[in-house]
């Protein structure tokens, strides 16, 4: 909802529970007065009254006691009376970098445009821009502001358009920035590497500024774009939580700065870190979108990203729809199998109900370790034994789809695609350039290597009736260089390369709109909201140990739905923790989000299969919980709760056993209190489940997994 209130000067935003007010300085200047619970009309200009006490400032356009730099402002420019990191900067023909931003007129709109080029939320909501203007400079810059009433979420992007005669170089951009008076809070990140992805991060705020980036030309194993601030002693269900994740999937960043007056500005965008654009006469620019969310605890910031991503942002024709169990063989094989191996692996697999068989890294070209024929997407058909259509055709009967495995984004040397197109990598001349895992990034910027993508990558789902497609990347940008793009344009690189890289999946995914795009990059190297535009599902760690799995499944759960998460079985001990963990238990994390497996399961006992194959049963008769239903994290647990509050699933993990304690009890979350449910064979009522807890096994065995569905009884005691 938009208020407009004071004369046209002040704008209160509002969604069901929270509010945002801007208003114009007489000045004209914009401000961010308030982000938080919502509150009701008001005349809020008193807000600004108090703050003209700093000393040593200067003032701002001659009026004496005027701060500019004590101002919450929405959009802060560099080259005025305001030091402090600003959210832009732009450099001038001749050699200016001052840029003198006020407000010009706002408009409004219940219409929302796709950002062009960039993956966008879509969905119903009401629209501002806050359009401010250079007049010397000729410039415009506008602020889109997306109110998602019904989802607690506020989208902002920011437009840049060059109405002078010169050329503009963008220095830097940021998407939002968001201003708080106050800053007794601590910062919450999503950090890690390899393996260990999206573990929770708490790190102190204090004067400076903390800044958490990605420039390796995806967003990254090691780094998330997420920040927020929350209260000191924030919980799952209290405390204050302001956060902002871009829908971006290159280099990024996030800060915070807080300056000596205690006011904090957290901004996020695109990485300015060698970046730099040239915006010609009568061109504009678009940032990415960041979400911004306040809420109350983690679990309301969880539910409030989770049903907006669900909602307006994820591929419609799959959000709701189950994904199938699938069977991959990397773990299984890696790059040592034939197709008797392979057909032995789905005959097990369709015995078991497995759904989806998908033949992963090394079927194509001369593939049989990492130093050769990325680029080369042409089946193996003597490593397969059989043309791969005949293979395909073989699962399809068996009742599974079939999925493959590409990595379109990068050549190998040792490929055909090299030998014809050594220039189409990213590199820099005179430099040798440098090789990761054995391979070169395509330059994506160019024209004709996503059309080379687009073609190649079609061919095969077309010609052999591929029903899912795993799309990884296994290497960062390094030598950043193009041979398509002239010195001036050089610093474009990585953002180009993402517009080109977005571009590919519009089209092949608006191509085969019923082929499921599964999202990898060496595990969990580019989850992110971009990447959930196009891929429902994504690996989230090559890291399949199950006790590990916890942590970074718990990390991504913050923002991410569960459905998004590709999880797996996989063998003991663990390929990379060398961990054993009992059957169950990898069983019942993998049931957390997209449930796999990854194991020879041609080697397994009678029983181990019996197991997995009451595990996939018992799977499918709870896994719309997964897909639709409200997630909550519980000590050293996690539930799933239907929207009615008729059905549960409850999960937990005991991770080393204890000797003589007390009984321990898991508390659920998301009940109907006043309601009976039936779990097991008892009937506890949705108060006493919820406050006194269920009583957990007091195993003798580390790593002991329990698991309970929860059905709530219709008119009990009536
Ligand atoms: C990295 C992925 O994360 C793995 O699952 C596997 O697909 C390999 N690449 C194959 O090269």
């Amino acid at each position: 909802m938009i208020n407009i209130l004071e004369n046209e000067k002040t704008f209160l935003l509002s969604t069901k529970e929270t509010s945002m007010i801007f208003h114009v300085l007489e000045s004209g200047h914009l401000v961010e007065l308030y982000y938080g619970d919502r509150i009701e009309d008001n005349a809020f200009s008193y807000i600004i009254k108090d703050l003209k006490h700093a000393s040593y400032l200067s003032d701002t356009d001659g009026i004496e006691g005027f701060k500019l730099e004590q101002m919450p402002l929405a959009y802060p420019a560099y080259g005025n009376p305001d030091l402090r990191t600003p959210a832009f900067m732009f450099e001038y023909d001749d050699g200016s970098r001052i840029t003198d931003l006020r407000f010009d007129h706002y408009t409004c709109s219940k219409e929302k445009k796709k950002i062009k080029g960039l993956p966008t939320t879509l969905g119903p909501c009401e629209v501002i821009t806050f359009v401010l203007t250079d007049q010397i400079r000729d410039l415009q810059v506008s602020l889109n502001i997306s109110i998602f009433e019904q989802w607690d979420v506020f989208t902002q992007s920011v437009e840049v358009s060059n109405k002078s005669a010169s050329t503009i170089k963008i220095n830097s951009i940021t998407s939002a920035c968001l201003s708080l008076l106050e800053d007794n809070f601590q910062i919450v990140s999503l950090t890690g590497a390899w393996g260990r992805e999206r573990m929770i991060r708490n790190s102190s705020l204090t004067q400076g500024r903390f800044l958490i980036d990605s420039k390796r030309g995806a967003t990254g194993h090691g780094q998330s774009p997420f920040i927020a601030l929350t209260d000191q002693n924030v919980t799952e269900d209290h405390g204050r939580i302001y956060a902002m994740n871009l829908v971006y999937s290159g280099n990024f960043k996030c800060e915070v700065e807080v300056d000596m007056h205690q006011n904090v500005r957290m901004m996020c965008g695109l990485n300015d870190f060698d970046f730099e654009w040239s915006l010609a006469t009568q061109e504009t620019f678009m940032t990415p979108e960041a979400v911004l969310v306040y809420a109350r605890g983690y679990t309301q910031m969880t539910h409030r990203f989770h049903d907006f991503y669900r909602d307006c942002l994820i591929p419609r024709s799959f959000v709701h729809q189950e994904r199938p169990v699938l069977i991959n063989n990397w773990e299984a094989t890696y790059f040592d199998f034939d197709g008797e191996k392979l057909r032995h692996i789905a005959s097990e697999a369709a015995n078991l109900g497995i759904e989806l068989f998908v033949l992963d890294d090394g079927w194509y070209g001369q593939r049989n370790d990492i130093y050769t024929s990325l680029g080369d997407w042409q089946p193996n058909e003597k490593k397969l034994g059989q043309p791969l259509k005949q293979f395909v055709q073989e699962i399809h009967q068996q009742g599974m789809k079939f999925g493959l495995w590409f990595e379109p984004e990068m050549v190998s040397p040792q490929s055909q695609l090299f030998k014809q197109h050594p220039d189409w990598i990213i590199r820099v001349p005179f430099h040798k350039p440098q090789l990761a895992r054995h391979q070169y990034v395509l330059d994506l910027s160019r024209e004709e290597v996503q059309a080379f993508i687009i073609e190649s990558i079609s061919t095969i789902i077309r010609d052999h009736q591929v029903d899912y497609v795993k799309w990884d990347m296994n290497r960062n940008i390094t030598d950043s260089g193009s041979f398509f793009l002239d010195h001036k344009h050089q610093k474009e690189l990585p953002h180009r390369y993402m517009l080109g890289l977005y571009h590919v999946l519009d089209v092949l995914t608006a191509t085969f709109p019923n082929v499921l795009f599964e999202g990898c990059a060496g595990g969990g190297g580019r989850f992110d909201p971009g990447m959930l535009k196009y891929f429902p599902q994504i690996w989230t760690s090559d890291d399949t140990d199950a006790i590990e799995r916890l942590s970074i499944q718990k990390g991504t759960s913050l923002l991410y739905p569960c459905a998004t998460m590709g999880a797996h079985v996989s063998a003991v001990p663990n390929h990379q923790m060398g961990r054993i963990t009992p059957l169950k238990t990898r069983g019942v994390v993998a049931m957390m989000g997209d449930l796999g497996y990854e194991l020879d399961i041609t080697q397994l006992s009678k029983k181990q299969k019996d197991e997995i194959k009451q595990q996939i049963r018992f799977y499918k008769s709870i896994r719309h919980l997964i897909t639709d239903g409200d997630y909550y994290r519980l000590e050293n647990g996690w539930m799933f709760v239907s929207r009615d509050q008729k059905e549960a699933l409850v999960s937990h993990v005991q991770i080393l056993s204890q000797p003589n304690t007390v009984p321990k009890r898991l508390h659920l979350k998301g009940l109907d209190a006043a309601s009976f449910y039936q779990i097991d064979n008892t009937i506890i009522s949705g108060s006493a489940l919820m406050h006194i807890g269920l009583a957990l096994d007091q195993a003798k065995e580390d790593f002991h997994a329990q698991q309970w569905v929860i059905r709530k009884v219709e008119n009990y005691g009536d």
